[in-house]
């Protein structure tokens, strides 16, 4: 696993678009995975900024980690509006290539099933990028979740209902306790990965995916078992990583 230290937030994104302006520049049809919350947001900036300079994503292909259960596309919550809002009105994802799980699917089980079948006829994920809970999650993958889960319906643990608060106004009676993840085996099938963490409060958790012991109690771990799999922090996320790791350089 690659770890990749950046100076801060803003060297950490423009690196991240680098990672995905490569990918289309040598397969323009790339089936990217993407992620929401706070850390990607830099990320989609550049991003736009790049299409803006001719980047053209027109024949490329989405799937989003996860969504909430129970939201439809246009709750201001919802990872679909995000998605919208920071990223694919910016750019030219056609919207048919856009994919994202359907929070309020009648049979959210068979959702998932879908979602993967249709993972599958795109060819798989390039590139998959990815945030980091502090508690090691990725996706809704809470710690214990087993490594063979592809993508399923979650019980949100918590800590990720009360980190997520303040997107529905700091009120946790609002935020949804159910979501539909990708599992860690959908997000390990993936060519590449690129995780990207930011802040003191990610250290500990990157330090333990990065140099702990692979375990389901620390989801992110396990992507030291993938062969192209590059963790992208700043120096604060970055703090903890031991400065002898042989996987550790500056970008
Ligand atoms: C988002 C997702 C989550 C986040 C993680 C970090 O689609 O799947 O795993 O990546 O919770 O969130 P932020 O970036 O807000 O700290």
């Amino acid at each position: 696993m690659e770890i990749l230290l950046c100076k801060d937030y803003e060297q950490l994104s423009r690196t991240a678009a680098e990672f995905v302006q490569r990918e289309i520049e040598q397969n323009p049809r790339c089936v990217l995975g993407l992620a929401t919350g706070s850390t990607p947001l830099g990320l989609y900036r550049e991003l736009a900024a790049l299409h803006r300079q001719g980047l053209d994503f027109s024949s490329v292909t989405t799937f989003n980690l996860d969504e909430y259960l129970g939201l439809g596309p246009d709750h201001p919550a919802s990872y679909c509006r995000y998605m919208q809002e920071n990223l694919f009105q910016h750019i030219n994802v056609p919207p048919e290539n856009i994919h994202i799980p359907d929070g309020q699917a009648e049979n959210p089980d068979q959702e998932c099933w879908d979602y993967e079948r249709r993972m599958a006829a795109a060819g798989g994920i390039d590139l998959q990028i990815l945030g980091i809970g502090h508690n090691g999650h990725i996706g809704f993958n809470e710690p214990g979740t087993p490594f063979g889960q592809t993508t399923h319906v979650v019980d949100l643990d918590e800590r990720t209902i009360e980190a997520n608060a303040r997107f529905f106004g700091h009120d946790l009676s609002q935020v949804p306790r159910r979501a539909i993840s990708m599992g860690i085996k959908s997000i390990m099938r993936a060519r590449k990965i690129v995780l990207l963490a930011s802040g003191s409060g990610k250290a500990d958790a990157v330090a333990a995916a990065a140099e702990g012991p692979v375990t389901p109690d620390l989801p992110a771990s396990v992507l030291q078992l993938h062969p192209q799999a590059a963790v992208l922090v700043d120096a604060e996320a970055g703090s903890k990583i031991s400065r002898e790791n042989p996987e550790l350089r500056r970008s």
